[in-house]
């Protein structure tokens, strides 16, 4: 009976936003991990509840690389998706090419102005014009830990500094674990690379070296201790890391197989997923040396031009729905982000969460919220490429030196 009400409700609800003439929406993303897959599930929700059709075009890959070539190849086909999950420098890219649809209409109506922190909103406009709509804040100077293990080693609770990092790493060696778990994809030896560069050399630095290119910054002392520091923690990853997905690579810490792993936000919604609890089965801090600064990495679909008025119609509830409190809500709980919509209640979240949103206005004011290389959001994607290129190499390659290194990183920096 029960199940047979339900149904019904279901079928009118489905009638009655026929009668709004319900689109299909069909939206490109690669969040197919356990709990990406959960987070974007709500979105799915949502838009099926004002009658729209999900058309779910995922893409495997952490870090998005090949969701972005798939996305190539179907705008040069002329037959886009409605959305795509683009951000930073690339949704300037996109939108130069012409493709992108014009959301003003909407934009003015939620009064996303009033929602969004400037600059966040400046990102998603072209020319004026916002042609993108943000999800989400994910911190990237995160080092996650199984507190089991480091009791089990006798450390006695997060690092705060490279040198305190290096000595539980010895301890966790020593009691037979893995120390740092490490899935070896170029943009996961990338996320680390540029934990360590903050880490070391501070926000200034980073920006000088990861976000300005500044070829003073990427040739320096700073970058040496850096490339060295970078080289060392590869000494306290397993032998199989090579290839693993960064969510493997969040459960070897998840079943106390391993330590620490540096990762970015969204592997606190895998440990969710999961159904661990923060500061209970695994803790969050800051990576080592970086608790006054913030790498940023803001997920956000740009809508391309569609033909058809239902599908148009759909597109705008798309990002009227994104921006709105509900979804900003428990899209971000499960996806382990914060909302990127000012004045949200924060009473649901956990304290990793917290601390975030505390950092991310912190930092804003003092000049040391950066945006993350690694995901997108400082540089072009052909320089971001090419230097993600140069420390996978040197990772993956003991042969390759320090100075030589430091200069392959310096001229991939100039790739246009
Ligand atoms: C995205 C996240 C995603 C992660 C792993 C990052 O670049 O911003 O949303 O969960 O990659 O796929």
């Amino acid at each position: 009976m029960m199940k047979l009400s339900k149904v019904a409700l279901a079928m009118a609800v489905v009638v009655s936003a026929g009668a709004l003439h319900a689109g299909e929406v069909e939206v490109l993303h690669y969040w197919t991990s356990g709990g990406e897959a959960k987070s974007v599930a709500e979105l799915k929700k949502i838009m099926q509840a004002k009658g729209h059709v999900w058309k779910d075009f995922a893409v495997a890959g952490g870090g998005g690389d090949n969701a972005a070539t798939v996305l190539k190849s179907r705008v040069v086909s002329g037959n886009p998706p409605a959305a795509a999950q683009i951000k930073g420098p690339a949704i300037q890219e996109w939108a130069a090419e012409g493709v992108l649809a014009n959301l003003d209409s909407v934009a003015k109506a939620e009064k996303w102005d009033s929602l969004l922190p400037k600059a966040v909103a400046d990102g998603m406009k072209y020319k004026g014009s916002y042609v993108a709509v943000p999800v989400n804040v994910h911190r990237v100077n995160w080092i996650w830990a199984n507190p089991e293990v480091l009791k089990k080693a006798g450390v006695a609770g997060m690092p705060k500094t490279f040198p305190e990092f290096f000595a539980a790493a010895d301890k966790i060696k020593a009691a037979g674990l893995i120390a740092v778990a490490h899935g070896g994809q170029n943009w996961q030896d990338f996320t680390t690379f540029e934990s360590v560069v903050l880490g070391v050399g501070g926000a200034k630095f980073y920006s000088d070296a990861l976000v300005r290119l500044d070829p003073k910054a990427l040739n320096s002392p700073t970058m040496k201790t850096s490339l060295e520091t970078f080289r060392k923690i590869k000494g306290y990853t397993d032998a199989a890391s090579a290839g693993r997905d960064w969510n493997l690579t969040t459960a070897m810490v998840m079943q106390g197989k391993a330590g620490f792993q540096f990762m970015g936000d969204w592997a606190k919604g895998e440990f969710l997923a999961a159904g661990k609890v923060p500061g209970k089965d695994f803790l969050c801090a800051a990576a080592p040396g970086t608790a006054t600064a913030y790498t940023y990495n803001i997920d956000s679909f740009a809508m391309f031009k569609l033909k058809s008025a239902d599908a148009q119609k759909a597109q705008g509830d798309l990002a009227a729905a994104i921006m709105g409190t509900e979804f900003q809500e428990i899209f971000n709980l499960n996806k382990g982000s914060i909302p990127v919509r000012l004045n949200m209640n924060l009473d649901k979240f956990d304290d990793c969460a917290k601390q975030s949103a505390k950092d991310f206005v912190t930092t804003s004011k003092t000049g040391s919220l950066v945006p993350s290389i690694a995901h997108g959001m400082a540089v072009s994607p052909a320089a971001e490429g090419a230097i993600k290129d140069a420390v996978s190499q040197f990772w993956n390659d003991d042969k390759i030196s320090v100075d030589a290194a430091m200069k392959n990183i310096a001229s991939a920096a100039q790739t246009k």
